[in-house]
């Protein structure tokens, strides 16, 4: 690799594709989803006239509080926000506790920008070790094995969880959704990649589950090299799939006969947390990394193929020439064994990783898990795809505490045996009001009523013409039949700890209401959505197994200027702009924190802030703002502690290694590394408070 020294910034002139992404990520990140046709080509209705009322919103459960505890942190890396008037002027003092800071102004700073008084550090970065006997990261001399042991490329989701028995040592847990070649190597050549090359991509896809020491004084969070826990989990990691349609002819393959082992995971975006303590990942958009859509000839295999994206020739990192199963025509059924949540136990380094079928195969976000109150467990998920839809699964059994073998046992099988939903979405205004402007109807909010359809449960399919099996592999296709609401681009889900109400980031959807595509309804009001919403959903009665729902908007992002935003009706010149809203968490307060993947208002993505209760519902602050070419993902909010996923920071169209967009995080003449950030206040004290 040439001398990084002499490495020259691109200017941040590209015009973006879709949204305010750069097509660059388009190519890396989903294949180029957004330029290629629309997969739901189904005619199921989408709500336009339906007029009903909103199910019942009382007995919000009070549930117990989940505060967690940590220390301060001090870092180096970043300049507090600079001195703004208009910022300055608002919300800072009377805020909610929790969001007492100064919102971070917009800006295009090649940074991660914090609040004043605040902090940032740079936990671990791609390629920094992590397994015993990983080397230091070292460009020049990265090689499949020098990866499988370092933290891998794209970090996406994070979980963070004490170390059991271990004082002051927390477990880091990150998704690795996919690399950017041109970034990773060299001279990279898309044309001809080699062998080595591919399978360093591989080894930097996956997961990471690496132990941190937390320092007391200072609240830095340090990688524990070799500790018991740490674990890599890759594109060649063997997973078990398990539930109803494991095993299935669908999922059979020349390498795997029985249809219950894969050999890894895929473009890990966004996950949960179960309450027994394990993650859930979502493999999102799988799809382009498989060859040859094209040559199938039979037309119900090429209906299945795309509506899943699959399409064209070869790929565009050319895993097909190096491992067969990349190649649909040689391996049809491999594309099957992809897109599903799975699981993995990360305080168990020996459990072999899951795919869970009965969670239905999507290009999943990620999984927002909740207990009824009897302790059965229910997953909120989102299908990530303009147009696709939003689904609940709800377990049969009951979830058992303590982390005894037998309870483990036990909770290992609650994903594999329950009921799988899609939902339906009705608004309550006339239809003639909602006219794809986002000007609010007369009853002055975006909501509605909705019902959950059951697709299938165990063995019995729920779906006219479909078996089970088929229902599990081909969700899509069972939700299009049974006339589920097409949305925009459903993202990251969580149910609100305290309440229950459940929050979805529907992050964008440029064709809405464009020509032969499905017009604006209540709950996806805009034509040409550029900027997203955020949507509450309230189960009736509270009750996550319940099969009506009341739902509204809590905001429709984009600059507070534009008339077509809202934000729980908070007063707009008091709010931080917000554009294409893709994870969601909350604060031990109960707020609710957003980051956003795509800002098409022409500034940097960020972490965001919002109240929910009170006169300050819909006060968005922003929190952070991220370098480059970079989205914001896997937020994690403690009472000192604010984590993000800086993810595909540098990745600007035409950029490469010898010209980078970006060097963060270690500054002129080193390459751009994806990283996860820690940001505590500089005294010490607790965030937002
Ligand atoms: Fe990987 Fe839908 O974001
Ligand atoms: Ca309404
Ligand atoms: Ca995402």
């Amino acid at each position: 690799m040439g001398p990084r020294s002499s490495a020259r910034r691109l200017p941040l002139l590209t015009p973006p594709h879709q949204g305010g992404r750069a097509a660059m990520t388009c190519v890396y990140r989903c294949g180029n989803a957004c330029s290629h046709p629309v997969p739901n080509t189904s005619d199921n209705p989408y709500l336009n006239d339906l007029i009903a009322q909103a199910v019942s919103r009382r007995s919000l459960l009070r549930a117990g509080v989940v505060a967690t505890t940590a220390a301060g942190a001090v870092g180096a890396l970043a300049a507090p926000a600079a001195a703004d008037p208009w910022w300055h002027d608002h919300g800072h003092d009377d805020a909610p506790r929790g969001l007492r800071f100064e919102a971070v102004p917009p800006n295009t700073d090649d940074q991660v920008t914090v609040p004043s008084g605040y902090r940032p550090q740079v936990v671990i970065r791609w390629g920094d070790p992590i397994l015993d006997g990983a080397p230091e990261f070292d460009p020049d001399a990265q090689t499949p094995e020098t990866q499988a042991g370092q933290f891998g490329y794209n970090c996406d989701y994070l979980a963070l969880l004490d170390a059991p028995w271990e004082w002051r040592r927390r477990v880091l847990v990150a998704n690795h959704e996919y690399t950017d070649e041109e970034l990773m190597f060299a001279g990279y050549d898309g044309d001809a990649p080699t062998r080595e090359q591919v399978e360093i991509a591989w080894a930097a896809h996956g997961l990471s589950v690496v132990a941190l020491d937390e320092d007391r004084r200072s609240g830095d969070l340090t990688p524990v090299v070799g500790h018991r826990l740490n674990r890599r989990i890759t594109a060649t990691t063997e997973f078990e799939v398990t539930g109803p349609a494991a095993g299935s002819e669908l999922l059979k393959t020349s390498a795997d006969p029985t249809g219950t082992v894969v050999l890894g995971t895929l473009n890990n975006c966004a996950g949960g947390t179960t309450p027994w303590g394990t993650i859930l990942s979502g493999e999102e958009n799988y799809n382009q990394y498989f060859a040859n859509a094209e040559s199938v000839t039979d037309p119900q295999a090429r209906e299945r193929l795309s509506r899943y994206g699959f399409g064209g020739g070869a790929t565009q990192r050319k895993w097909e020439q190096f491992d067969q199963r990349f190649d649909i025509a040689a391996e049809p059924n491999e594309v099957n064994r992809f897109g599903w949540i799975v699981e993995i136990d990360p305080l168990d380094p020996d459990a072999k990783p899951r795919k869970r079928t009965a969670l239905g195969r999507l290009k999943h976000e990620g999984g927002g898990p909740r207990l009824t109150r009897s302790g059965r467990v229910v997953v909120y998920m989102g299908d990530d795809e303009r147009f696709d839809y939003f689904y609940k699964y709800v377990s049969d059994d009951k979830v058992r505490w303590g982390s005894s073998r037998w309870a483990r046992r036990h909770n290992d099988t609650l994903l594999d045996e329950g009921t799988l939903y899609v939902a339906k979405f009705t608004g309550n205004s006339p239809a003639e009001e909602i006219d794809g402007s986002g000007e609010l109807p007369s009853d002055g909010a975006f909501d509605g009523a909705g019902e959950w359809i059951p697709l299938a449960s165990g063995d019995e399919s729920f779906v006219e013409g479909m078996s089970a099996d088929e229902v599990y592999v081909y969700t899509r296709l069972a939700a299009d039949k049974v006339g589920a609401t097409k949305m925009d681009r459903p993202e990251d889900v969580q149910p609100h700890p305290y309440t229950g109400t459940v929050y979805i980031a529907l992050t964008n959807n440029s064709q809405r209401g464009t020509d032969g595509k499905p017009a604006a309804d209540e709950a996806n009001p805009r034509n040409s959505n550029k900027h997203g919403q955020v949507l509450e959903v309230m189960e009736e009665d509270n009750d996550p197994t319940s099969l009506e729902f009341g739902w509204r908007l809590l905001l429709v992002c984009g600059d507070p200027e534009d008339p077509a935003t809202y934000f729980a009706g908070f007063p707009k010149d008091q709010v931080s702009p917000i554009s294409c809203p893709d994870n969601v968490a909350f604060d031990p307060h109960g707020n609710l924190w957003i980051s956003t993947d795509g800002n098409a208002l022409g500034t940097h993505d960020g972490l965001f802030g919002v109240a929910l209760e009170g006169q300050h519902r819909g006060q968005v602050k922003q929190f952070l703002t991220v370098p480059n070419g970079a989205e914001t993902c896997g937020p994690i909010v403690e009472d000192r502690h604010v984590l993000v996923a800086v993810q595909h920071p540098g990745e600007v169209d035409g950029a490469s290694v010898e010209e980078p967009a970006s060097e963060w995080p270690d500054g002129p003449g080193s390459i751009v590394r994806p990283s996860v950030v820690n940001v505590t206040k500089e005294d010490c004290g607790r965030i937002g408070r």
